[in-house]
């Protein structure tokens, strides 16, 4: 569904990722994990369009997403939830929610859709007239994600949704993305936290200063934590 070949992304003379090749297929949940300043953040934003990448391809369903723009990208069925969440803190969760739905351009699918966020995350409705900015970390990382999700995509991208949270909201998260990978999303997750990575995902690639270390299921490398622990 998605393919990233040769992707290099250069702020100045730095190269934070350089000719990385990876790919994601319909169905999948496929994780990407890397630490502090490896590239992650520049991949997902070149997926997106916020960042313009030096050299490379992208492709979704075999279109190329570099000449496709940014609002444009929803439409073909990306979704991306951004690091540090992108909310609107002083809006109430089900304004957020709302407002993340308005591509659609309907109603009803857009109220349908927040009942099925309010099923993954049921806290959020017990919240909805909350406003977003003075939940917990964790539910406000419920909120973007759900918020991901109102456009109806096919492919899910996330940057680090763990960042900041305690380890058993992180594991809440890491339930949530299993059940929408079951129900048929397709789910890249950009991550620093390789336990989560390993428990979500079916296929990884390590990151390190811009490129693929090392690819394999996520069931080897379980078997194999030292090479996470090497390689990282
Ligand atoms: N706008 C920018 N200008 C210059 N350098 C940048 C810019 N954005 C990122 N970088 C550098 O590029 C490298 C990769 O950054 P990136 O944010 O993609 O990494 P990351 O894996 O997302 O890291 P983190 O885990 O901290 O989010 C880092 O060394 C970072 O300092
Ligand atoms: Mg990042």
């Amino acid at each position: 569904m998605l393919e990233i070949a040769n992707l290099t992304v250069r702020y100045g003379a730095f190269l934070a990722v350089d000719r990385l090749t990876m790919n994601v297929g319909a169905g999948e949940i496929v994780g990407v994990v890397g630490p502090n300043g490896a590239g992650k953040s520049s991949i997902v934003k070149s997926v997106g369009g916020l960042v313009k990448p030096t050299a490379g391809s992208i492709t979704l369903d075999g279109r190329n997403l570099l000449s496709v723009p940014v609002h444009e990208r929803i439409e073909l069925g990306l979704s991306i939830v951004p690091e540090g969440r992108g909310l609107f803190p002083r809006m109430s969760v089900e304004e957020n929610l709302i407002i993340a739905g308005d591509p659609l351009r309907d109603r009803v699918r857009s109220a349908r859709n927040i009942e099925r966020c309010f099923e993954l995350f049921p806290i959020l409705k017990e919240r909805r007239w909350q406003a977003a900015g003075t939940l917990s970390g964790g539910q406000q990382q419920m909120v973007a994600v759900s918020m991901g999700l109102m456009s109806d995509p096919r492919l899910l991208v996330l940057d680090e949704p763990s960042l900041g949270l305690a380890p058993i909201v992180i594991g809440e998260i890491g339930a949530a993305l299993r059940k929408l990978g079951e129900s048929g999303l397709t789910v890249a997750l950009f991550e620093q936290n390789a336990k989560l990575t390993c428990n979500v995902a079916d296929r990884i690639y390590i990151l390190a200063s811009g490129c693929v270390q090392h690819h394999d299921r996520a069931a080897d490398l379980m078997t194999n934590p030292e090479i996470l622990d090497h390689l990282m």
